[in-house]
């Protein structure tokens, strides 16, 4: 069954099933402290999040979902935005491709959100763009990199770097950290992302002079990586890279070193979730991935950030935690610029965005509706991730 979460003001997490009778009782309810008291949806701002609450990649959208509804609770506190305070609107679209579509529509018909908010992997982010862009409602993802996302239309935007960037940051990071020059590839031909990071990562490091010795693909959900790993040992490569997921990531490390495979594995921001170290254990030992954020960045924003989010949630914020918060912030301080939640208004309001103060740094969105940030490198060491470099754009 499918389960459909709401948060309303204080953010009053209330797991909800889905069935015609909530629908409505949710539809007709007025939340606790609605400043306003007038009718459906005037007296505050509705905004919506699709993400991947359950399902292979939960891990991505509970992480984001718990940074938005911290964001939002945070900007009611202080009263919200326009004299309104907000209404954070929310969908599961279980990890599942396709989904997005459907609940995103939803979003925007049936709960008249002004602004939509989500997601974290590029594939489903590309499957609600459209959507949004025919709608004329502005879309935000907080944490997906690849390029084609903002291509879908002047109405979607993001917060973070995009992968041409990632893909150069690895491949200089392979080259003058990890002093390798021959390195094994093996991407998730079904996702948008991987296919993409793995491509840009490619053209930098062979412009630099090193070689792919061998390209090897699986599928989103695949188990058995041996048939891939066989091949790639037998190319001897110095290192492998692995720009996909974290389910996937964790698999293939640990089946690499089944196979006796013992050089390093390193991959892109798709590998952060606890969950990569739960899968993957001891192999990831001395394994390395480029990210967004570290909690352990000693900057007061950061900290203020990890302490805020740990007093309300018992864990430590990680990189799609930090985006989420920060992707709801550049969305209200857009509002505020606009004086309006006009799609049109907020749109120009957004892509005027400059100098965004947030937890990941400062937002400026460019011309193609893109932010420009540092990356981050993490290492596993003893079972932890731990933080290495920052590399600025
Ligand atoms: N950048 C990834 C994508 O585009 C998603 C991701 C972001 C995963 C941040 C983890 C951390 O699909």
């Amino acid at each position: 069954m499918k389960i459909m979460k709401r948060d309303f003001f204080q953010n009053t997490l209330a797991p909800l099933t889905i069935g015609l009778t909530l629908l409505t009782m949710v539809a007709c309810n007025k939340p606790a402290g609605d400043a306003g008291g007038g009718s459906a949806g005037g007296e505050v701002i509705k905004v919506g999040e699709f993400a991947s609450l359950t399902g292979k990649e939960a891990a991505f959208g509970q992480s984001s979902h718990k940074g938005t509804a911290l964001a939002f609770e945070e900007l009611n506190a202080v009263g919200g935005v326009l004299g309104k305070k907000f209404q954070h609107v929310f969908e599961d679209n279980q990890s599942k491709q396709g989904e997005s579509k459907t609940i995103v529509s939803k979003l925007i018909t049936r709960d008249n959100v002004v602004a939509v908010l989500g997601e974290v992997a590029s594939g489903r982010s590309l499957d609600a763009a459209p959507v949004c862009q025919n709608l004329k409602i502005p879309m935000i993802s907080p944490s997906s990199t690849n390029p084609k996302v903002t291509e879908m239309g002047d109405y979607i935007f993001r917060v973070c770097f995009i992968d041409p960037f990632q893909g150069t940051v690895m491949a200089t990071f392979a080259k003058k950290t990890l002093k390798v020059n021959q390195v094994a590839l093996l991407t998730d031909a079904s996702a948008p992302y991987s296919v993409g990071l793995g491509k840009f990562f490619t053209e930098r490091f062979t412009a630099d002079g090193g070689a792919i010795v061998i390209d090897r693909k699986f599928n989103s959900g695949d188990k058995d990586f041996k048939a891939q790993l066989t091949a790639i040992k037998a190319a001897n490569p110095q290192a492998i890279f692995v720009p996909c997921y974290y389910t996937e990531a964790g698999l293939i490390a640990s089946q690499a070193r089944q196979l006796g495979i013992t050089v390093p594995l390193f991959g892109g921001d798709g590998w952060e979730a606890p969950e990569l170290l739960q899968i993957g254990g001891a192999a990831l030992e001395g394994c390395f991935y480029s990210t967004h954020y570290s909690p352990e960045d000693a900057s007061p924003a950061v900290q203020n950030f990890v302490k805020k989010f740990k007093a309300k949630y018992n864990e430590t914020p990680d990189a799609m935690a930090a985006l989420g918060y920060d992707s709801a912030l550049v969305l209200a301080d857009a509002i505020k610029r606009a004086g309006s939640t006009d799609g049109a208004k907020v749109r120009d309001a957004l892509a005027a965005t400059k100098d965004f103060s947030g937890v990941t740094g400062k937002t400026t969105i460019d011309a193609q509706r893109n932010a420009t940030k540092p990356a981050v490198i993490i290492a596993i060491k003893d079972g932890k991730f731990k933080y290495v470099e920052t590399i600025a754009p």
